[in-house]
């Protein structure tokens, strides 16, 4: 009968030979030619460390714990945010497969975009400056983007995909899409201990991942490993890796008549909550108080990070200023009145406080904030696109 059909012949062939694949491959790393996951990404055996990083003692002090946002039910596990890591740089989150999470948060720009405006699947423009993921896990009120519209990581973190200018996805379209991707049953049974896919655990894997994105080996952290965790240095103790001029910078920061650390606080350089730094008289994004719909909330935004400043411009929510330069001369000389200009940028007579640096002032401030450059977290493969 084969002989007559020769082509039936193959074809029975190549069916039993791909039963007798299908039924060995009871775990992926039995044959590597037919491993789903080796196909198509460079994932390391073991896994890379997400969940145990070994920090500073400075940082892992109780009061910079407790600006750590990750819930009890969502812990990094090294194969969670293995999967987060995937997910973050997989272009079919997007619903022409053009725009992956990377796109607008690029690890050479400390997860951000160098673009004022991010441009989503379909040529649109996002609404705001994107943000900078890193340290993304040490803002104590837990909530996400520049007006705080997320109660929390895991809520932020399927926004973008279902948004109609970034990815242009549904939740049902992006589950039934993973599910036919032969590397995702895999990655998530190792993550969550079967193959169910879900948006949930697309969302705790995404967050996982994007917590494990801290940053400790800057310039200035070689420094601050010079001195005691606790108490922490006085500002004007100078760091004996620091120049003259960041020496300098780092004192105006950190001195409390000049209120920079009492918003981007040491040593996340962040604050506990979201705070208006006068960028205007009057409201031209409402921020958080188009979220709680209360005026006095608005102008209000979310105090990100500084660590890694340097890479991440252009700054502000909008995008408004293309260099450190330009933000230092804001504090200098542009802090406006608005209604709801935070206590920290008033003087006493409620007016707002103008620091009016010197030129060599405004260098130094400049120079130390780009001592918080952590070039290994951009370059650390752990962070890095995993596609082959
Ligand atoms: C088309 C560009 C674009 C894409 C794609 C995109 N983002 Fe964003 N992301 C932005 C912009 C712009 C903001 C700020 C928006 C705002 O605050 O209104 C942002 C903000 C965020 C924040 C908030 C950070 C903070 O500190 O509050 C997180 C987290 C984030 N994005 C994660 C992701 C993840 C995860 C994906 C993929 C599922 C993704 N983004 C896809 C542009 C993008
Ligand atoms: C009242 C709190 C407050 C004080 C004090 C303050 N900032 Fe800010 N800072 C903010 C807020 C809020 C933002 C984000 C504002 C926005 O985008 O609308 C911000 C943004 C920034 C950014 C841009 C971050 C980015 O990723 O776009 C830099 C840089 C910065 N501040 C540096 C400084 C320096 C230097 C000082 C001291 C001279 C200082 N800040 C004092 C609240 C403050």
């Amino acid at each position: 009968m084969f002989a007559n059909h020769p082509r039936l012949f193959i074809t029975t062939i190549c069916i039993a030979a791909t039963v007798i694949i299908a039924c060995n491959k009871t775990d992926d790393t039995v044959n590597p030619t037919t491993d789903p996951v080796a196909e198509v990404l460079n994932l390391p055996t073991p896994t890379f460390n997400y969940a145990n990083i070994i920090q500073p003692a400075y940082l892992t002090a109780p009061n910079i714990v407790a600006q750590i946002n990750t819930p009890a039910g969502n812990p990094i596990t090294n194969d969670g945010a293995t999967l987060g890591r995937v997910l973050f740089y997989d272009k079919n989150l997007s619903i022409n497969n053009t725009i992956s999470c990377a796109s607008c948060h690029n690890q050479a720009n400390s997860f951000s975009d160098p673009a004022t405006l991010s441009v989503g699947f379909n040529g649109g423009f996002t609404g705001r400056n994107s943000m900078s993921l890193i340290d993304a896990k040490y803002y104590p009120n837990g909530r996400f983007f520049w007006d705080q519209r997320a109660a929390t990581l895991e809520n932020q973190v399927l926004i973008p995909v279902q948004d109609m200018v970034e990815m242009g996805m549904t939740l049902p379209q992006l589950e039934t899409k993973l599910r036919g991707l032969a590397y995702y049953p895999v990655l998530f049974n190792r993550a969550f201990g079967d193959n169910n896919i879900t948006s949930n655990r697309i969302a705790l894997a995404l967050s996982q991942f994007i917590r494990s994105i801290v940053s400790f080996q800057s310039k200035y952290d070689a420094g601050r490993q010079t001195f005691p965790a606790v108490p922490a240095p006085p500002p004007n103790a100078p760091f004996p890796n620091f120049t003259v001029q960041e020496n300098r910078g780092k004192e105006i920061f950190l001195n409390p008549a000049n209120a920079c650390a009492a918003c981007h606080g040491s040593e996340t350089f962040t604050a506990p909550q979201e705070r208006n730094n006068g960028l205007d008289m009057v409201t031209t994004d409402r921020g958080f108080g188009a979220v709680t719909s209360n005026v006095g909330n608005d102008g209000l935004f979310k105090v990100t990070t500084l660590r890694n400043v340097e890479l991440t411009a252009p700054y502000m929510h909008d995008g408004r200023f293309a260099t450190l330069e330009q933000v230092v001369e804001h504090y200098s000389s542009g802090v406006r009145n608005h209604p709801n200009l935070s206590p920290q940028l008033r003087l006493p007579n409620g007016q707002p406080r103008l620091l009016n640096l010197s030129v060599q002032d405004k260098a130094a401030l400049v120079a130390f904030l780009k001592t918080l450059t952590d070039l290994t977290v951009l370059t650390d493969t752990k962070y890095s696109n995993p596609f082959k």
